[in-house]
């Protein structure tokens, strides 16, 4: 019943932080592309997390709580993430790190999206990663989207049939993921 009045919050990653990211507009793309029940909003602060050190646990700095919080209020996380060197990005394992003791991964329903044809070491990497973590990793919501080019800002993600299909695909897969969840717990 409380899902009338509230959508789900899902927490939306880059694995980038270039200003003019591909997999950052993709993202947003989705979130103009979402039906009314998912509200996605994009997390750019982990970008400033420091360096991962386990000395630090107990310990952290305000902006690990503070993505620790943001993690932990969303009902689902949509991951976006470029490839390289074959992996995900240091910077973006660095914060996946900072949360593999904190265990706001577990059980937390995440979707990644692959925003190109050739990466396919990265996604697997993150979705193992993922899968360690033991996250509630949606499959049929991890979807590659396969850009022609990694030029595309929002509004040309938007005006491409393409694309917006695959990504309204993901999109459903995951609402229905999340409805499902609600009916087995029935909250
Ligand atoms: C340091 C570096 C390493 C990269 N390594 C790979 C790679 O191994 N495989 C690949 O498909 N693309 C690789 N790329 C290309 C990026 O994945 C591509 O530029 C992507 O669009 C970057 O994402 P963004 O547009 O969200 O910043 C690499 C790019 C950089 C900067």
């Amino acid at each position: 019943m409380e899902r009338a009045v509230r959508p789900f919050r899902v927490l939306t990653l880059s694995g980038s932080l270039r200003a003019a990211s591909s997999n950052t507009a993709l993202l947003e793309a989705a979130a103009a592309l979402a039906p009314a029940q998912l509200d996605l909003a994009l997390y750019r602060p982990w970008g400033e997390l420091p360096s991962f050190n386990p000395d630090l646990e107990g310990a952290e700095p305000a902006e690990v709580l503070h993505f620790r919080t943001a993690l932990r209020d969303a009902d689902a996380v949509l991951i976006a993430s470029p490839e390289y060197a074959h992996g995900v990005p240091g910077a973006f394992k660095n914060a996946l790190d900072w949360v593999v003791g904190s265990a706001e991964f577990i059980n937390k329903p995440v979707a990644a999206i692959n925003a190109s044809g050739r990466a396919i070491h990265a996604q697997a990497s993150l979705l193992d990663t993922l899968a360690m973590m033991n996250a509630d990793v949606v499959v049929a919501a991890c979807r590659t989207v396969a850009l022609p080019t990694n030029k595309l800002d929002r509004t040309a993600m938007l005006a491409d049939a393409g694309i917006v299909a695959t990504l309204r695909e993901a999109l459903h897969a995951l609402h229905a993921h999340l409805l499902s969840l609600e009916l087995s717990t029935g909250s």
